[in-house]
């Protein structure tokens, strides 16, 4: 077709233009829907139990993923900083994933193991008094305790989109989070942040 029939009709040349992004978009997009390496969880990874599930709503209701990425790069230096790279299938069970795209606090995806439990309590609650230059904002109000209810009527909805919890996990949940508060339930979160595979070098 002579390119000035097209150029003349505003309506053909935008039909056209639509055309070629949505093959380009589609060839790039539809395979990782398919993709083993991109849907099938990663070695390792289960999901979440009803506490960690119950901190990582803490962490998004916080506002935690305004600072601080979970998606390591795999470039050298954010390698040897803070652990393997991240791999898609680590986040099969994260809806919504929290991969983040502003690093004003470091990235949290292999922060699990790294300090105390304790060290994070007194972190989140000021974090100056372990890290004197810190400008985290401090989190004093996460004392509440957990309604066990919540996190069943989460993990029922959770299963519907797709995450395999089985009865027998909702049914224990109730008891594996009574008594505990928002606080146990974030650390328990950030505790299980880390590569749960075999280190590839
Ligand atoms: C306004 C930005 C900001 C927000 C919001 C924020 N942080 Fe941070 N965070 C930082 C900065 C800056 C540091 C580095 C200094 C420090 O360790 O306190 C940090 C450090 C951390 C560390 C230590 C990481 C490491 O590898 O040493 C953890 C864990 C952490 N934050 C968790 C959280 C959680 C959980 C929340 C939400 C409740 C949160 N942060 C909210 C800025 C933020």
């Amino acid at each position: 077709m002579d390119h000035e029939v097209i150029e003349k009709r505003a309506w053909l040349m935008g039909t056209l233009i639509a055309i070629v992004i949505s093959v380009g978009g589609l060839v790039e997009i539809v395979p990782l829907y398919f993709q083993a390496s991109v849907i099938a969880p990663a070695p390792g990874i289960k999901p979440y139990g009803p506490l960690e599930l119950a901190g990582r709503d803490v962490y998004i209701r916080e506002g935690c993923h305004l600072c601080h990425t979970q998606m390591v790069r795999p470039l050298q230096a954010e390698v040897e900083r803070y652990g393997h790279y991240s791999l898609a299938g680590e986040a099969v069970y994260d809806h919504p994933f929290q991969f983040g795209s502003k690093r004003t606090g470091p990235d949290l995806a292999r922060v699990g193991g790294r300090y105390s439990d304790e060290w994070h309590r007194i972190h989140l609650n000021n974090p100056r008094d372990v890290v004197p230059e810190s400008n985290m904002p401090a989190f004093t109000w996460l004392g509440d305790a957990l309604d066990p209810a919540e996190v069943v009527s989460k993990m029922h909805a959770l299963r519907r989109i797709g995450v395999p919890y089985t009865d027998a996990d909702i049914g224990s949940a109730p008891a594996r989070v009574a008594g505990h508060t928002e606080l146990d339930a974030l650390v328990a979160y950030l505790q299980g942040l880390k590569f749960h595979g075999e280190v590839t070098p």
